[in-house]
């Protein structure tokens, strides 16, 4: 039996440690050339040196995957070296944890630039490639945060808009070739450790016993042929249990709004027809805060 990754190339950003990496050397076992990006390019060349000494192909990047020109250095560099690009993952990311009332400039560019903004630069280079050969396959990375949870709005918001990537690109590129999916993962990283900073003496342990391994099987499924025809799913894996995510929709019914409306018959189709329609937010559905 071939390796599910033979033939191909792939580019995993942010894949020094963490997640990442967990998918970088899953991707190398499974055959594929692999150039692993991380901003700290130390930990990507460990990760390098792990593969190439099992045996494996890969070639380190240090670019960083916010930067527009950057990016296209990235997916350039997995041509040059690999003659091709046949997957993405959108990795890299950052967290800041911050009540609403205390966001920072800085930290909603770091956090927005990292996931959001470096998927549509290293999607948009890859993209030129992919459509060009028709096939190729994206993999992003959104999280459970993208449905609303407390101090993590911009972080969230972020995701949510990786996730609407998804569905959106999945439409585009319909009849190209390329697939666009997401994943939601869950793991103890160094990410996992922002949040329990945060917490303090509430910290209950985020994510303890789940190893970023734990993750691998469902991007290697996504990136190889095993998931043909499945394209601008969102899917979730927390640690033991797999969920398919559901997009964002309007709910039915309709309700119709009068010709010459006014804010009085809004109020009353509201307390009518749409009663008892409102929606709870939260991964599930759980619309009271966690903490005050
Ligand atoms: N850990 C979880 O439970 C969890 C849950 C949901 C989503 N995620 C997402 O999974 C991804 C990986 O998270 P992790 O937990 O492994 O985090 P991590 O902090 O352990 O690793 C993220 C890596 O991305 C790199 N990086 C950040 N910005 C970069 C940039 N601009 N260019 C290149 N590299 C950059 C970092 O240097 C770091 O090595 C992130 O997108 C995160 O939002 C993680």
């Amino acid at each position: 039996m071939n390796d599910l990754l033979d033939e191909m190339a792939v580019v995993i950003t942010g894949s020094g440690r963490g997640l990442g990496r967990a998918y970088a050397l899953a991707a190398a076992a499974e055959g594929a050339a692999v150039v692993v990006n991380d901003l700290d390019v130390d930990t990507a060349e460990a990760v390098v040196a792990e593969i190439t000494e099992a045996g494996g192909r890969a070639v380190v990047s240090g670019h960083d995957v916010s930067d527009w020109d950057a990016a296209a250095e990235l997916i350039g560099l997995c041509v040059e070296s690999f003659g091709r690009i046949d997957g993405l993952v959108n990795n890299a990311g950052i967290l800041r944890v911050n009540r609403p009332e205390e966001q920072t400039e800085r930290d909603t560019l770091d956090v927005v630039n990292s996931s959001l903004l470096g998927t549509v630069a290293c999607s948009t280079h890859a993209l030129r490639h992919m459509c060009e050969a028709g096939r190729g396959v994206i993999v992003n990375v959104t999280s459970g945060q993208q449905m609303g949870a407390p101090v993590m709005a911009v972080y969230g918001a972020a995701k949510a808009a990786v996730a609407t990537l998804t569905y959106s690109w999945s439409q585009d590129l319909q009849a190209s070739g390329v697939r666009v999916n997401a994943i939601s993962p869950n793991a103890h990283t160094r990410m996992a450790d922002v949040y329990e900073e945060f917490l303090g003496t509430r910290a209950t342990g985020q994510n303890v016993g789940i190893e970023p391994e734990s993750n691998a099987p469902l991007v290697i499924y996504l990136l190889s042929e095993l998931s043909e025809g499945v394209s601008g799913q969102v899917f979730r894996f927390d640690g033991q249990r797999l969920m398919v995510c559901a997009h964002p929709t309007v709910i039915a019914p309709d309700a119709y709004l009068p010709e010459g409306r006014t804010a009085r018959d809004v109020a009353a189709v509201v307390a009518g027809e749409l009663a008892g329609l409102f929606q709870p937010s939260g991964i599930r559905r759980i619309s009271a805060p966690m903490f005050q």
